[in-house]
């Protein structure tokens, strides 16, 4: 396994729309700083692997996902594949000692969950868990914001993300697919950072569109695709996530934080974030906050791993957030199924950041960089 300070090999498993775009371009970047090699993409259809490798230039491509985490050539194993699959690929990379990002959810059932929790704290590798919504510029000035009291105590909070829905990739309609698993979790990722544990979870859910065109062929929607979820963070603080393979467009901001003496709310989206916008009752007007960095990508897991290994930290996302975060979901399905409202058991400590501005000065920011 690579040491801190050294160039990292990375292995890809899974090669699809995320490998081949965002994860591949910030590879690119990263590669070409020598930070990391990619030396190894494995995908289960031989045709997508052999083209990625040759795409990308990565020398060695195979279908066998275990040939890549028994390397001693890998460092760090980057789970991409449809969800159903992350919680066994990453708990066997764990288990063989490698350094793991896996993408969102980091399992589809808690018990799978568990043991990677598990297995984290045991490994010497670092396990990153998807989404990395805590380690945007924006999300971290509104952590100050909330947590240095500027708009005073926070009880009420709305967040929303949904879109169309893919045409590729039937699994994200079946059973472990979803828009909540696939969307909803930035939400439910951003929510809990700020405000910690969720204590209970209601939800109303359904399926909006049965039968969809994916791949070229007409299926059946297996799962639900339309979610309002309610979440309960003690002391009379609650809040609401509206997600959906049901949305077309929308225009207003991703996040809503609804404080005593104030309101602080994200632009774009949380993993995507376009600055955000401050009322103070003490200033009686909105001030709106540039980004500072445009082009933070969403993929960002990857670079705070290789961070990670080379300082010899842990990472900022821990395991038991991304455990939590599943616990959430999983019930908020269960809920949207019965209308039962449920209690959630897990908890985690929230990350936690200097609360001293740091920020850019606005004006100054002109060519943003990495
Ligand atoms: N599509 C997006 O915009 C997006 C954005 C953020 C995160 N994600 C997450 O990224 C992951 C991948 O999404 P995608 O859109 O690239 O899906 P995709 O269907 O395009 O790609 C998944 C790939 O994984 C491969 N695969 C499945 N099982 C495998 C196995 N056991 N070993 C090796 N390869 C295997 C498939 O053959 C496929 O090529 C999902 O977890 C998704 O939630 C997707």
């Amino acid at each position: 396994m690579s040491r801190p300070g050294n160039v990292v090999n990375v292995g890809f498993v899974g090669c699809g729309s995320v490998m081949n775009g965002p994860y591949m371009s910030l590879a690119r970047e990263l590669r070409e700083r020598g930070r990391i090699r990619t030396v190894a993409a494995c995908d289960v259809d031989p045709e997508r692997a052999r083209a990625t490798g040759e795409r990308h230039d990565i020398p060695w491509v195979t279908t066998d996902p275990r040939e890549i985490i028994d390397s001693p050539d890998v460092d760090a194993v980057l789970i991409l594949t449809s969800m159903p699959e992350h919680g066994s690929l990453a708990l066997a990379a764990l288990e063989a000692g490698k350094h793991v990002l896996v993408e969102k959810p980091m399992a589809v059932t808690l018990d799978e969950a568990a043991k990677l929790v598990q297995v984290a704290k045991e490994s010497p590798g670092h396990l990153v868990c998807a989404p990395a919504v805590i380690l945007s510029p924006t999300y971290q000035d509104m952590w100050r914001h909330i947590a240095r009291g500027d708009i005073g105590r926070v009880h009420l909070a709305r967040a929303r993300y949904g879109w169309a829905g893919p045409w590729w990739g039937k699994w994200f309609y079946r059973s472990g697919g979803g828009p909540l698993f696939d969307l909803g979790v930035y939400n439910v990722a951003s929510l809990t950072g700020w405000f910690g544990p969720v204590q209970r979870v209601t939800a109303m859910a359904g399926t909006a569109t049965p039968e969809r065109v994916v791949d070229d062929e007409l299926i059946k929607v297996e799962v639900e695709d339309n979610f309002q979820i309610l979440l309960d963070f003690g002391d009379a603080t609650f809040a609401s996530i509206t997600t959906g393979f049901s949305m077309q467009a929308y225009r207003g901001p991703a996040i809503e934080v609804y404080g005593s003496k104030g309101t602080v709310q994200m632009m774009g989206d949380d993993w995507a974030p376009a600055g955000y916008e401050l009322w103070q009752n003490d200033a009686g007007a909105w001030k709106i906050h540039g980004d500072r960095n445009p082009r933070w990508p969403w993929t960002d897991g990857l670079r705070h791993l290789i961070d990670c290994i080379d300082n010899d930290v842990a990472p900022l996302i821990t395991p038991e957030h991304a455990y939590h975060c599943l616990e959430v979901m999983i019930k908020a399905i269960d809920a949207g199924r019965d209308g039962q409202t449920r209690t959630v058991e897990s908890t985690f400590t929230p990350p936690a950041f200097d609360l001293g501005d740091d920020r850019q000065d606005a004006h100054l920011v002109h060519a943003p960089e990495r």
